[in-house]
C-alpha cells in the first residue's frame, strides 16, 4: 500500500500536459486473424495473366498480391461483427436477428420500412419493380451506378444521369463533384415532369470517382422535386464517408457528429436503398429502407418470389446481425480519418510519382487517368487495359478498367468501337484490409512502372460477349 501511495503522489505531482498530435493517421484497430498474400515473381503472374486471356476478371485471386479489384463485399469484419455471426438466429420468420438489423437501420435513417436484400442489386430490382416502371418513364440521378442503371433499363425505363458540371474536369478540386445538376434537374422537370417517376442520388458518387455530394445539393434537389410529388432515394452504399466529408468540406458540419450528419441527410428522402458490403462491413447484404408503407408492402409481397420471406431478404440470420453492428461500427470518426486519409495518402503517392489521377481524391478509390497517363495509346487500344495489366503483371495489384472496355461499346452494324467518356483505371481500396507498409510498397513499385509507361503497348479484343463484356473477354497484346 506504500508503495502505490508513494506512485500516485509521485505521479500527481509530474501531471503531463498533452504532447504535440501525430502527423501520422494510424489505422484504428489491431490485426487478430491474418491471411497470407502471395508475391509471385514477374515471369509468374506473365504466365497468370496470358492464361486469364489479360482478363484481370479470369485471374484466381490467390495469383493476386493486393486485390483492388473493388471494396464491395471485401472488408474485414471486426471481432465483434464475427461474435454476431455466432449469435445469429436462424428462425425463418421474425428472427431476433432482424429486429436488431431493422432497429439499427431504423435508428440511423429514420425511415420505417426496413427490408433486407441479399445485395445492393436486388434493393434496386425490387424498388424498380414495385414502382411499376414503364418504358414512357424516366429515373433520374447524379449519376447512375451500373447496376443501377441496369435494373432501372431492365424494367423498361430509361436512366438519366445529371451530373454536376464541376465533376467533367478531373483536375478541379471541386469539393462536391458528385453533386446533381440542380439546374438540368429542375429544367427536365419543367420540360416533362410527369415522365419523371423518381430520383436517385449516390452518396458518394462511384461513377464519378468516388466524389461526395453536398447536403445543400440534397436539399436542394428535394425541394425542387417535392412540388411535382416525385420521390427522392438516396443511394447509400458508402453513406458514412460520405457524411463525413461533409463534416470536413462543408461549412456548419466540422462540429456535428457523422451519426447526425447522415440522420439529418437521410431525413431529406423517402427512401434508401444500401449494397451493404461497402459501408457496413458486410461481406453480404443491402436492404431497401422506405418511408411509404404502401410501397414497401408490394415490395414485401413481391420479394418472396424471389429473395425470400421480407425478414431475411436472402440472408442468413447471422449476416443480418454482423450488418446491424457494422453499421454502428462505420460510424467511427477514427475509423472513418484513416480511411479517407489513407486513400488519400496512396492517391497523392501515386500522383506523386507522375501518373495522373482524378482530384481530388474519392472516399474509396483512387481513379488513375490512364488516357492521360498513356498518351501513346489510343482509346480504341484500351490505355485503361494496358495500365491495369502492367500494375498486374508487374507489382501484383488488380485493379479495373473503367474505360471504353468496360463502358464503351462495338456497334452491332458497322462493328466500330464506341469511345467511353474517359480512360479510368480504379484502384478500390477494401475496408480495414491492407496497412499502410501495403501502400508504400505499392507507391514505391508505381514510381518505378512510371519510368516504365513508354513501353507499354495497346490491346485488342480476341472474344467479347454482346453484354456486359468486360467480365469474359479476351484480349491480345499490340505489337
Ligand atoms: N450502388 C453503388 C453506388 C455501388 O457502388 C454498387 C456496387 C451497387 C449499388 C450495387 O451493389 O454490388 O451489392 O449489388 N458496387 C461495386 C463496385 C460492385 O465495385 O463498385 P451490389
Amino acid at each position: 500500500m506504500a508503495l502505490s501511495s508513494g506512485f500516485y503522489s509521485r505521479y500527481n505531482a509530474n501531471t503531463m500536459t498533452e504532447l504535440p498530435r501525430a502527423k501520422t493517421i494510424i489505422e484504428p484497430f489491431r490485426i487478430k486473424s491474418v491471411e497470407p498474400i502471395r508475391l509471385l515473381s514477374t515471369a509468374e503472374r506473365q504466365r497468370c495473366i496470358e492464361e486469364a486471356g489479360y482478363n484481370l476478371f479470369k485471374l484466381r485471386a490467390q495469383d493476386v498480391t493486393f486485390d483492388l479489384l473493388t471494396d464491395s463485399g471485401t472488408s474485414a469484419m471486426s471481432a465483434r461483427q464475427w461474435a454476431g455471426i455466432m449469435v445469429g438466429d436462424e428462425s425463418y420468420a421474425g428472427s431476433p436477428s432482424f429486429q436488431r438489423f431493422e432497429a439499427v437501420v431504423q435508428g440511423l435513417t429514420g425511415l420505417a420500412n426496413v427490408i433486407p436484400t441479399h445485395q445492393g442489386r436486388s434493393a434496386e430490382f425490387l424498388l424498380m419493380q414495385a414502382m411499376g416502371l414503364t418504358k414512357r418513364d424516366v429515373v433520374i440521378g447524379n449519376t447512375h451506378f451500373d447496376t443501377t442503371r441496369a435494373n432501372i433499363e431492365h424494367s423498361g425505363a430509361q436512366a438519366l444521369d445529371l451530373p454536376c458540371k464541376e465533376s467533367a474536369d478531373t483536375q478541379s478540386e471541386a469539393p462536391f463533384k458528385g453533386n446533381i445538376d440542380l439546374d438540368a434537374l429542375a429544367e427536365t422537370l419543367k420540360k416533362d415532369s410527369r415522365k419523371v417517376r423518381l430520383v436517385i442520388i449516390t452518396v458518394t458518387n462511384n461513377s464519378v470517382g468516388g466524389q461526395p455530394v453536398s447536403m445543400e445539393n440534397v436539399r436542394r434537389a428535394r425541394a425542387i422535386v417535392k412540388p411535382y410529388g416525385i420521390p427522392l432515394f438516396l443511394d447509400v452504399a458508402r453513406f458514412a464517408e460520405n457524411a463525413f466529408f461533409i463534416k470536413k468540406r462543408e461549412p456548419g458540419f466540422a462540429d456535428r457528429n457523422v451519426r447526425d450528419i447522415a440522420h439529418e441527410m437521410f431525413s431529406l428522402c423517402d427512401g434508401a436503398l444500401m449494397s451493404a458490403k461497402k459501408d457496413a462491413f458486410g461481406n453480404i447484404g443491402g436492404f431497401l429502407a422506405i418511408a411509404d408503407p404502401a410501397l414497401a408492402e408490394t415490395v414485401r409481397s413481391q420479394m418472396v418470389i424471389t429473395e425470400g420471406f421480407p425478414t431475411y431478404g436472402g440472408l442468413a440470420g447471422r449476416d443480418l446481425e454482423a450488418l446491424a453492428i457494422g453499421l454502428e461500427e462505420i460510424l467511427d470518426e477514427d475509423y472513418l480519418t484513416y480511411r479517407l486519409r489513407s486513400t488519400e495518402y496512396f492517391g497523392e503517392g501515386i500522383r506523386a510519382a507522375g501518373i495522373p489521377v482524378i482530384r481530388p481524391i474519392g472516399g474509396h478509390a483512387v481513379y488513375i487517368d490512364a488516357g492521360a497517363a498513356l498518351p501513346h495509346i489510343p482509346w480504341n487500344q484500351f490505355p485503361g487495359q494496358s495500365l491495369s495489366v502492367a500494375l498486374y503483371t508487374g507489382i501484383g495489384i488488380r485493379s479495373v478498367e473503367i474505360g471504353s472496355i468496360m463502358l464503351g461499346a462495338r456497334d452491332p452494324v458497322t462493328g466500330d468501337e464506341r469511345p467511353a467518356p474517359q480512360e479510368l483505371v480504379r484502384l478500390a481500396i477494401p475496408r480495414r484490409v491492407y496497412t499502410q507498409s501495403h501502400v508504400d510498397y505499392m507507391v514505391e513499385m508505381i514510381g518505378h512502372l512510371a519510368g516504365r509507361l513508354r513501353e507499354l503497348k495497346g490491346y485488342a479484343f480476341t472474344y467479347q460477349a454482346p453484354v456486359l463484356r468486360h467480365f469474359t473477354a479476351r484480349f491480345r497484346p499490340l505489337e
